[in-house]
């Protein structure tokens, strides 16, 4: 099939490592199928899903229902992200070398939306995923420090009344694990790194060459806690989103590598868990299919990222990051690619109700943003265009 690219710009299939698809469980605000088709629209040819599901995805039997389900839709590669701990209850090791060892290959554990919270617990996790080659994910939030909490701990919070989450929540988890991979010899990976300390933290471990890696979200990108004024809870997310200070440093990080790549944190929710006190509402963003656009609006540019340095934070970095050995990097003549065209010089306004997600929880819902993907193809074939999913 031809795919005319309109003079657009021809970029690696984009690679998201933290994506909330709601099966099994919750299949009234996400499915692999709508989640898939958001992740097609949105550049991406491989999305991995986050275990925080019902059932948790503990176990080899629900990782691999989860890759399959995705090959069966086959418009993204769903790559299960397995729980670190059996049933996020935090208290032991789920079995992941049965997890890695099989279908699904699975290549990352996480406990997001629930850190690994007991040291010891997660130096137990470092020294077996370093055995087995796999990479521990962090949601990076001290509970102790934000039992209750559910805003930035900063002026903003204090005036509007909202119970404070301090920046010591993620700074000491993140300081924590470097110190704990360094001396497991093991490799972790930051979720949603959302503070300027964070940053520096960052820089001081991989000066150490301790073999640490982090991602950032858009919305950490672009957006800080004035948005909280209305109390409006489409804003409400964990990270919470900080000031405008930590956008800048967290936008300087992504530019410089401090920070490898962007990561959605695609988090739906139904229009009741949303709609509701802010301190009631379920935290979490739609991000799939507004990523790309929310990347040019932020970092790039003349003192920012070029085309190429999109190409390393959306697709090569989170590719090296979990070892896929067919995504983010050139593709030889006659192999099948995974590819995404972006119209650069495209304007598009985001409209809730018409994103493919079966959620509408965006927070950029009314907002213009520069550049649009115009298609997106999986090992050769068109898994969208010009807005329009294909299904084989
Ligand atoms: C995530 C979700 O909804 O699953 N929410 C979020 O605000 N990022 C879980 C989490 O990471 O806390
Ligand atoms: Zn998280
Ligand atoms: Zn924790
Ligand atoms: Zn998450």
């Amino acid at each position: 099939e031809r795919v005319d690219g309109h003079g657009g710009v021809l970029l690696p299939g984009f690679v998201d490592l933290h994506t909330h698809l709601r099966e099994p469980g919750r299949e009234d605000t996400e499915t692999i199928e709508t989640g898939s088709a958001a992740a097609a629209l949105g550049g991406y040819t491989a999305v991995f899903a986050m275990a925080n599901t019902d059932p948790v995805a503990d176990s080899a039997v629900l990782t691999d229902h989860v890759w399959a389900r995705g090959q069966k839709v086959g418009l993204v590669d769903v790559h299960p992200v397995g729980a670190v701990t059996v049933g996020l209850e935090g208290t032991h090791l789920a079995e992941l070398g049965a997890m890695a060892d099989g279908v699904a290959q699975v290549k990352m554990f996480s406990d997001d939306g629930k850190c690994v919270h007991d040291p010891l617990l997660m130096r137990r996790a470092l020294e077996y995923a370093s055995g087995l080659g796999v990479l521990i994910a962090q949601h990076a939030e001290e509970p102790r420090l934000t039992v209750g909490a559910i805003a930035h701990e900063g002026p903003t919070a204090a005036r509007l009344g909202l119970a404070g989450w301090p920046r010591s929540a993620e700074e000491s988890i993140v300081a924590r694990d470097a110190i704990l991979a360094r001396d497991a010899g093991a490799r972790v990976h930051i979720c949603h790194a959302s503070t300027a300390g964070t940053v520096e933290l960052l820089r001081w471990a991989k000066a150490q060459g301790i073999a640490i890696t982090a991602e950032v979200t858009p919305h950490h990108l672009l957006l800080d806690d004035s948005r909280l004024q209305t109390y409006d809870a489409v804003n409400k997310v964990n990270p919470p989103l900080r000031e405008s200070s930590d956008c800048v440093a967290l936008r300087q990080a992504l530019v410089d590598g401090v920070i490898d790549c962007v990561a959605t944190d695609h988090a739906p929710h139904a229009e009741q868990d949303k709609c509701c006190e802010f301190a009631q509402a379920r935290p979490g963003m739609l991000g799939l299919q507004t990523a790309l656009s929310v990347i040019a609006a932020t970092v790039v540019g003349p003192d920012g990222l070029d085309w190429r340095g999109v190409a390393r934070v959306l697709s090569e970095r989170p590719a090296e990051i979990v070892g896929l050995p067919d995504q983010g990097r050139p593709i030889a003549v006659g192999e099948p690619a995974n590819l995404t065209v972006v119209d650069p010089d495209a304007e598009w306004t985001v409209s809730r109700s018409a994103l493919a997600s079966l959620s509408a929880n965006t927070p950029f819902d009314t907002m213009t943003l520069p550049a649009r993907v115009v298609a997106t193809v999986l090992r050769g074939r068109v898994t969208a265009l010009d807005g329009q999913v294909r299904y084989r």
